[in-house]
Order: C-alpha cells, then structure tokens, then sequence
C-alpha cells in the first residue's frame, strides 16, 4: 500500500510575452527547493510550472515579429524551458494554457461548473482595462489617469460581460484566512488581503468580448464571449492534474501555491471563491515571497536594471546562482540585487567559503586517507549533530525561511573552517599519524554532512562532493575565483 504523503507545489504560470527573467527563475527555484525537500523525506511530490498564453500581450509581440501566437510561443516556451534546465529546476509538468488537450477540457468544466452553480450572470459593464495586469483598475487606483505599474493608460471599456459572484464568497473567504482553514504566509500579506476584502469585494468580470479578446478560450454556448485570462490562468493548477478529464493526478490536490505579491488578490480571492463554487477543496496554502529589485528600482525595460538569469548563470554556474538567490534573496521582503553584491557574496561564501572548505578538506583525505577508512568511519557524538542540525534545516524549510536554512548550513561550514585553523590536522598527521588521521575523517565526515544538507538548494554540488568522496579525490574547482 501506498501511504507516502503527497505534496503538490506551483509556481505562476508566466507569461510568455518577453524573455524570463530573474523574477521568474526566483520564483520558480523556491518551488523547485520545496519539491526537492519533500522528495528527499519521503513524500510524493509533483511540481508544476508553465506558462499563460491567453494574453493579448502574446498576440501583439507576435505581430511585432511577424509571426502566428502559436509560432511565437514555440519560441519563448522554449526560452523557459531552456533556463529552468539551465537552472536544474526539477518540474514534473510545464503546463501551457493553450494546450487543447491537457488545459482545454478542464477549463470548460470549471466554467460550467460555476454556471451550475449559478455564480455567472451577463451584465453590461464600463470600466478601466489594463493589459499589463491583465485586470480592470479603478479610478482610484491610477495616477494621472496612468497605471502606476506599467505608465500606460488602461484601456476605456463599455461591453457586456460574464460577471461572477465574487461578492457571494466574500465572508466565507474572509472566514477562512482569518481562521487559518487557508494559510497565507507571511502574516503581513494575510493582514493586507483581510484588509482588502474587508474593504468590500464586489462581483468580477469573467469574460470579455470576442472581438476584444481574439486569442482565448471561448465561454462555452456563448461564442462571441472569451473567457477572462485569470479564470482561465487559475484552473491551470487542477487542468494539470486530469481535472476535466479523466483527474488522474487529481489526488495530488488540494497543493500550495509559490507567487509574488503583485497577484497575492487572484490567488487568495478569485481563486478560492471559484473552488468554492466549483465544489473543490480550497488550496493547502499561498506562500508570498519577495521581490527582487535592481539599484533600489523595479526591474524594467524601460529602466535598463534588469538583470538576466543568463548572464548570472553564465557567470557564476547553476549552483551558485541557485545559491545567490536563495540565501541573499529575503524570502518574504525586497531585494536589491546588484552585480557587485552578487560578485561579493559569491567570493565570501562560496569561493572562500564553501569551495575553499571541501578542497581543504579533500585534499587532506586524499593524501592521508584510503577508501576503506573512510567507509568504516563512524563518531556518534558527530552524527546526532547532524541529526540535530538537519531537523533545523527541515523545521526552517516547512516554514518557507530559505535564508535561514541557508544561514545554518554556512555556520556548520564556519565551524568547520575554524576547527581546521585550532586543531590543524595537517600538522598533527606529520607529529601523530593516528590522531591525524583521526581528526582528518572527522573533516571528511563534516564534508559529507554538508553534501547532504545543501542537496535540495544545490544538488549538483552535493553531488560532486559525494562523488568526491566515494573516490577520496579532491573534487574540481567547485567555485573559481571571479578574476580567473
Ligand atoms: N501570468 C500571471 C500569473 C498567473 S498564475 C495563475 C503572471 N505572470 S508573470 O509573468 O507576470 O509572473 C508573475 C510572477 O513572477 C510573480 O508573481 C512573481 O512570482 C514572479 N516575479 C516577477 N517579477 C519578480 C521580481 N522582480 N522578483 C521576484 N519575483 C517576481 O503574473
């Protein structure tokens, strides 16, 4: 019998209208983190990624080149899939929302099945549209009649729509965070969705008309209506597991959901209200994470800040840049990511740090140690350390502090290098081979406990370092110096 726990995590679906960039590759790494940890302990873990294609901004970058949206899109999903490889991102499903197969059914079922439901209603509706956010923005919301996000005026709408009795799930939702039955971390962003919803929430618009909205899924019986992208966007998380046809990966559901703050309102609004009305089990739980900023500004084209996950790779290596971004990036606040800062870490803590740590320590092992000496190896008193220690890691993962985790792994690495300086074992091995030795497989063994506690931040390296020590070898240059 099967009794491993399931653990189902996803990131945004993105969209695809432009390059990835670091906004993406953070978001998508912590959900790759997350997977890792829970396959590592035993569950059954399914993560999902994809992208959301239903947007107009897809249709005019198409036409920008010259090209179909279906054509385009072949494109930049491969850009994605390209970085998340890249990266070492470990998904079990990359969801395309204009995939007729896997999305398609799913989606008319949840449409039907708020129909059903008798949440949908057509009403005629004036409003402000953004295409940046893909949502209607209120008067208030703008500065000189400009969207403040994306310095655009939002589009004048008078149209008949598909509305959603958003305003029917209000105080049940409100009920739910509050108590807890839908955990929202950090505390700060449940304090500011509470606040929003207290604030009133009024019924939305699902649909736009055809002409308006050329690329998307049509409302079923009602043809010349689009269904809105966010309804659309939001199945996707269920779509993925069979919902609307044939559910069988339905039983990984209810999962947790990795986003940023910009979409905090879809993911903890709409979306539960629309599992409500659907009869669907509302999310395990919404991590909010932080986001990176660049020379204290939003990264944007148009301000030229924005910093490519490429060109981070290609500088520093998969691992290390996994490893920038999950112990510098604050896993709940702003960053501010720069090219110096980024370097001056990678030196401190990984060159210096980490790298400089393993090759002491292999280099020790491979000129004094064989195999089997390391093999038989055994110290008690060390080994309930680590137990210690990885229980910690475990604790600080499940409650999403990245950096935290991260930081306790580096203190067990400083440890380390100080009780190298204090007991120098590569003088004793000269003065008293025994205790030399002695001391050199404690090393070895601390190095080997490393290798398992940074495996779900940076397998890779956990690998090389395993390897390592199967073959008592010093490994390659795990982190070269920058100026090499
Ligand atoms: N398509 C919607 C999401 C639909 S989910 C059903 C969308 N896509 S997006 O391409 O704009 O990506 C938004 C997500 O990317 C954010 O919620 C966040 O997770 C991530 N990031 C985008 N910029 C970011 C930073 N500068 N820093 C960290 N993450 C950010 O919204």
């Amino acid at each position: 019998m099967n009794n491993r726990q399931t653990f189902f995590v996803t990131s945004p679906i993105f969209y695809p209208n432009a390059q990835p960039h670091l906004g993406h590759a953070y978001t998508t790494l912590l959900c790759d983190v997350l997977a890792r940890h829970h396959r590592l302990v035993g569950d059954e873990a399914y993560f999902l990624t994809g992208t959301d294609e239903h947007t107009e901004k897809v249709v005019q970058a198409a036409k920008a080149q010259g090209q179909k949206p279906e054509e385009y899109l072949e494109e930049i999903v491969a850009r994605f899939k390209n970085l998340y490889q890249k990266l070492d991102i470990s998904y079990d499903q990359f969801i395309r929302t204009s995939d007729q197969k896997i999305h398609l059914p799913g989606a008319i079922e949840m449409w039907n099945r708020l129909v059903t439901a008798g949440d949908l209603y057509k009403s005629s509706y004036i409003g402000l549209y953004c295409v940046g956010h893909e949502a209607f923005m209120t008067e208030k919301e703008l500065v000189d009649g400009l969207c403040p996000d994306h310095g655009m005026a939002p589009e004048k709408v008078t149209e008949v729509n598909w509305f959603f009795r958003l305003s029917k799930y209000a105080s049940q939702i409100e009920k739910f965070i509050a108590d807890g039955t839908l955990p929202i971390i950090p505390e700060s962003r449940k304090k500011e969705i509470l606040s929003f919803i207290r604030s009133g929430v009024q019924d939305v618009s699902f649909s736009r008309p055809k002409e308006k909205m050329t690329w998307g899924i049509p409302v079923p019986n009602d043809p010349g209506q689009t269904m809105y992208i966010w309804v659309d966007a939001l199945t996707n998380y269920i779509t993925a597991l069979g919902f609307g046809r044939g559910e069988e990966l339905m039983r990984f559901w209810p999962g947790m959901h990795v986003i940023g703050k910009d979409i905090l309102r879809f993911h903890t609004v709409f979306w539960p209200a629309m599992l409500l009305s659907a009869n669907l089990p509302l999310p395990k739980m919404v991590f909010v994470h932080g986001t990176i900023i660049s020379n204290g500004k939003k990264m944007s084209k148009t301000l030229g800040n924005i910093i490519n996950p490429y060109e981070l790779i290609k500088k520093y290596g998969t691992d290390a840049t996994r490893y920038l971004l999950l112990r510098h990036v604050h896993s709940t606040e702003d960053t501010d990511v720069t090219w110096e800062k980024l370097d001056e870490w990678y030196t401190a803590n990984l060159t210096n740090g980490l790298g400089n740590f393993i090759s002491r320590v292999m280099k020790m092992s491979e000129d004094n140690l064989d195999i089997r000496e390391i093999q038989n190896f055994r110290n008690d008193t060390l080994e309930a350390d680590a137990k210690d220690k990885q229980a910690k890691i475990h604790e600080l993962l499940e409650q999403f502090r990245f950096n935290d985790a991260l930081d306790e792994i580096w203190k067990f690495i400083a440890i380390g290098d100080e009780l190298i300086q204090k007991k120098k074992p590569f003088q004793l091995i000269k003065e008293n081979p025994e205790k030399g030795k002695e001391e050199i497989l404690n090393f070895v063994w601390r190095a080997f406990r490393i290798a398992n506690f940074i495996e779900p931040f940076m397998p890779d390296t956990s690998r090389k370092i395993r390897a390592a020590f199967q073959e008592n070898k010093k490994p390659e240059n795990l982190f070269p110096r920058l100026d090499t």
